[in-house]
């Protein structure tokens, strides 16, 4: 897939794991996970400045050092007035960074192009080759866009999986499509719940995902998810990865060791047949309805949404 510029593998991975605080995890078997990968041929990495405030990010840097990889991060919606200074703190801590995104709109009170405008500007300056957006609906999207004049958002970040599939809403792929920005998918796996998984750790209970999962509709989804795992002999997560990769989306799931790893890069050559594929599209088609992005937090100031984060760091 092309992020722009960037030729990145059709299935990345997602770095909030390594932030530690949201997550139970082995940082060392996570070292080991994310070294598989990279040798499997996954090449693209996502991490942000406020996974463990900055632990994710050095657990990326010291993990791809000698891989060449693709390396996203994202500056937190909150910095509107300071996005230079904390994208060159994380690029201290990456030591380099291939796409910047936005990791969701600013506050209301923010106009939006002086923060889409910065970012444009950190790309000319040389401290990234791409930038992105994260959680943004498909007006935002349209209004960020037209803020550019030199240089194009590449992608949109945004929560896609067999439990959530808002984005499939035909505004939003429309003007995804119109605008020819990539749709990164976050939580690809709906942080297990879309593969009738649970662990115990904080991200997952504060997640809707498993109350989704419980209802009627969200049974016949795992269900159906598994029936294809069973059919192909393939694990539940590689189905749900390889379906994802059919739609024409990046999912980056956030992987806890090598054999997760394994069976991730595994699914980068996983076809699944039509008929696997329309049973899928056909359960999760109840999950098309929803929002995209994360519109509500615009209307939260953004030193209350700092201090949030202080206080339940994720
Ligand atoms: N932009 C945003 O606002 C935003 C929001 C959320 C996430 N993200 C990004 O998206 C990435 C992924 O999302 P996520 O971590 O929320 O959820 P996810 O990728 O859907 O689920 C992650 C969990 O699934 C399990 N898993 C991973 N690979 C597996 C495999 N091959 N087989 C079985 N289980 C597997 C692991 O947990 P167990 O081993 O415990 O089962 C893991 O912790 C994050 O790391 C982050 O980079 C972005």
């Amino acid at each position: 897939m092309e992020l722009g510029s960037l030729k990145v593998s059709d299935i990345g991975l997602g770095a909030w794991q390594a932030g530690g605080r949201a997550w139970t995890v082995d940082k060392s078997e996570l070292l080991k996970a994310y070294r598989r990968a990279f040798e499997l041929g996954i090449n693209f990495v996502d991490t942000a400045e406020i996974y463990g405030w900055g632990e994710s990010e050095r657990f990326v840097g010291e993990a791809v050092r000698g891989y060449d990889v693709v390396v996203a991060t994202k500056v937190a919606g909150f910095h509107w007035g300071r996005v230079e200074k904390s994208a060159k703190a994380s690029l201290a801590r990456l030591g380099r960074i291939d796409l910047l995104q936005l990791h969701w709109p600013p506050p209301v009170y923010v106009p939006l192009c002086r923060v889409v405008r910065e970012l444009e500007r950190l790309k000319e300056a040389g401290l990234t080759s791409e930038i992105g957006v994260s959680n943004f609906d498909a007006r935002l999207l349209r209004r960020a866009s037209e803020c550019l004049k030199r240089h194009e958002i590449v992608s949109d970040q945004i929560e896609y999986n067999p439990l959530n599939r808002a984005a499939d809403a035909e505004e939003f792929r429309k003007t995804a499509e119109e605008l020819e920005v990539k749709i990164i998918a976050w939580s690809p796996l709906a942080k297990g719940a879309a593969l009738g998984k649970w662990g115990p750790d904080r991200a997952r209970s504060m997640d809707p995902a498993f109350k989704k999962a419980s209802t009627e509709a969200g049974r016949r989804v795992v269900e159906a998810v598994k029936a294809v795992a069973q059919r192909r002999g393939v694990s539940p997560a590689a189905v749900v990865l390889a379906w994802l990769r059919h739609r024409g989306v990046l999912p980056i799931p956030g992987v806890k060791n090598a054999v997760q790893a394994e069976d991730v890069a595994g699914a980068l050559r996983l076809q699944l047949p039509e008929d696997d594929l329309r049973l899928l599209d056909e359960a999760t088609a109840p999950f098309v309805a929803g929002r995209v992005g994360m519109g509500g937090i615009r209307y939260v100031p953004g030193f209350l949404q700092k201090l949030a984060l202080k206080l339940y760091p994720v």
